[in-house]
């Protein structure tokens, strides 16, 4: 169980700072989207608005994976530690409510048409 934890651990942070990583892509390509000239120029005409548009979009079922991993993996570890009785029902529900988020950021992004 020890082992788990701490692989768990280790899942929860690797994910937290690729989640940070996501936070500052989606703002600098947000920028891209909103600030076209700014971030064109400061990306030597690397990231003209398309582009900005297309990394917007594309990350932000990465950053969904991540920020699911990072804080749901927390809050489990912490019920454990202090609701050791509750740890499998709070476990299910986690994975269950886990499954329902990621499943609504996919239909959003990736299947229900825009409008
Ligand atoms: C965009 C949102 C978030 C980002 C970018 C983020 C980022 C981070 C980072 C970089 C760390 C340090 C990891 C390390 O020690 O290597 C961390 C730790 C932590 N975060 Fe977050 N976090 C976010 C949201 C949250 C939320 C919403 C919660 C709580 C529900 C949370 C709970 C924690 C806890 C408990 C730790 C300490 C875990 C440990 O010591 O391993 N974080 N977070």
């Amino acid at each position: 169980m020890k082992l788990m934890d701490n692989w768990l651990k280790r899942i929860s942070r690797i994910s937290s700072w690729l989640l940070l990583t996501g936070v500052v892509v989606l703002v600098v390509s947000g920028w891209g989207i909103t600030q076209t000239g700014a971030i064109f120029n400061a990306t030597g005409g690397l990231i003209d608005r398309r582009t900005a548009d297309m990394i917007h979009r594309g990350v932000v079922l990465p950053m969904a994976v991540f920020f699911l991993l990072h804080v749901f993996i927390n809050i489990w570890l912490k019920f454990k530690r202090s609701r050791p009785w509750v740890k499998y029902p709070a476990a299910a529900l986690i994975l269950a409510l886990g499954a329902v988020i990621l499943w609504l950021v996919i239909y959003m992004e990736y299947i229900r048409l825009g409008g």
